[in-house]
């Protein structure tokens, strides 16, 4: 059976390296704000090509933070992807902000830009386009709107380390940026990480104190903060992930292109890249006519096979009654709807071998 996703194949990768860093990590005799965190804090900065990176615990703390530090709060309004996981929204939510969605674009699976205008009212404060499955929204159109409107535009990086949109690093061109390196992203931390980077260096020392208890001085503690620090071991870990990113994000690239011109089943819709993104597949989402039966069919060719996010956070349950629940969700977001329903993603991920790159291939066409 060709799995879904190996962990353990792209650890075993560099597991020399890992296992290294991890231990200098263990035998310095400090876990929390250290010289490894800042270290990696540096190194990420520098390779996105940004003034700040801020380590912290998730990426939707990134998402929580990033928005309260902004001032973001009770009866402002964000605007966010209708077809997106639910963390995007839960970084506003948990801000007791207001969620507006737009639609997805059919092709590109992603946020539509030009119906972003007509989402704006008189309380919107930012945009939070998500880069999802690795590819970047077009922030040409995302970053003229929001200045024509005095906006801010915060990322939602969680999938896309390493992509591009016009030459330029996704989680550079905006107020702030959000990243996730939960273990299966394109840089994955073994356990759970985040970070936010800007160029705002003022902003960023508010993450800084949000995620310290909101202090800056140690029992001072001027915000209402809370405890969201990336650790010692997984930055040191991180810093290996780092050096090997691009590595990884090709080799996944190679994939997606064996697949682009060789699954050629009309029942099988490929995603699109936009002429301007640099695409890194985090994931390889198609769309099909019926996901149970297409999902039976490949593990029946012996392929595992997963679906990225089946029921769209405005169709949340935890979500029901309030103003982040879009009733009429289904008919106002339809492309949204269309791909929380009709999306399948296919293994992608470093380490993945040939043969099996075939088979998947050989399971798509047979359907
Ligand atoms: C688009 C998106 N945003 C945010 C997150 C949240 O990241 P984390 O799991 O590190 O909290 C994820 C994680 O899966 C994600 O896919």
């Amino acid at each position: 059976m060709i799995e879904y996703t190996s962990l353990l194949q792209n650890y075993n990768l560099f597991k020399d390296e890992y296992e290294e860093a991890a231990l200098r990590a263990f035998r310095s005799g400090w876990y929390i704000l250290g010289p490894e965190l800042e270290r990696f804090e540096k190194e990420f900065a520098s390779y996105l090509g940004v003034k700040n990176c801020v380590g912290l615990n998730s990426g939707t703390d990134a998402l929580i933070l990033a928005v309260r530090a902004l001032g973001i709060g009770p009866g402002d309004e964000v605007i966010v992807p209708a077809g997106t996981y639910i963390a995007s929204v839960l970084g506003i939510t948990e801000n007791g902000a207001k969620p507006v969605y737009v639609d997805s674009k059919s092709d590109t699976l992603l946020m539509d830009a030009d119906k972003i205008e007509e989402a704006i009212t008189d309380k919107t404060k930012a945009i939070l386009p998500v880069h999802l499955y690795g590819q970047t929204c077009d922030m040409t159109k995302i970053n003229t709107i929001a200045k024509k409107h005095g906006l801010y535009v915060i990322e939602d990086c969680a999938q896309c380390h390493g992509s591009k949109w016009d030459g330029k690093y996704a989680g550079t061109d905006s107020t702030i940026s959000c990243f996730s390196f939960y273990p299966t992203k394109p840089l994955g931390a073994l356990g759970d990480a985040g970070a936010v980077c800007t160029n705002d260096g003022e902003l960023a020392q508010k993450v800084r104190m949000l995620r310290n208890y909101g202090s800056k001085v140690k029992y001072h503690n001027e915000s209402v903060g809370v405890n969201s620090r990336l650790d010692e071991v997984q930055a040191a870990v991180l810093s290996v992930g780092l050096k090997h990113l691009d590595e990884c994000n090709n080799i996944r690239i190679k994939i997606a292109e064996k697949y682009l011109s060789e699954i050629n089943n009309p029942k099988v819709q490929l995603p699109v890249t936009d002429k301007n993104a640099t695409h890194v597949f985090h994931l390889f989402p198609v769309i099909v006519d019926d996901q149970e039966k297409f999902r039976a069919h490949m593990e029946s060719c012996g392929v595992k096979t997963q679906i990225h996010y089946p029921i769209p956070p405005f169709m949340a349950e935890c979500y029901k009654g309030s103003d982040a629940e879009a009733v009429d969700g289904k008919e106002r977001f339809k492309n949204a709807y269309m791909i929380a329903t009709h999306e399948i993603s296919l293994p992608i991920y470093s380490g993945m071998k040939d043969e099996d790159v075939a088979a998947v291939i050989k399971a798509a066409n047979a359907y």
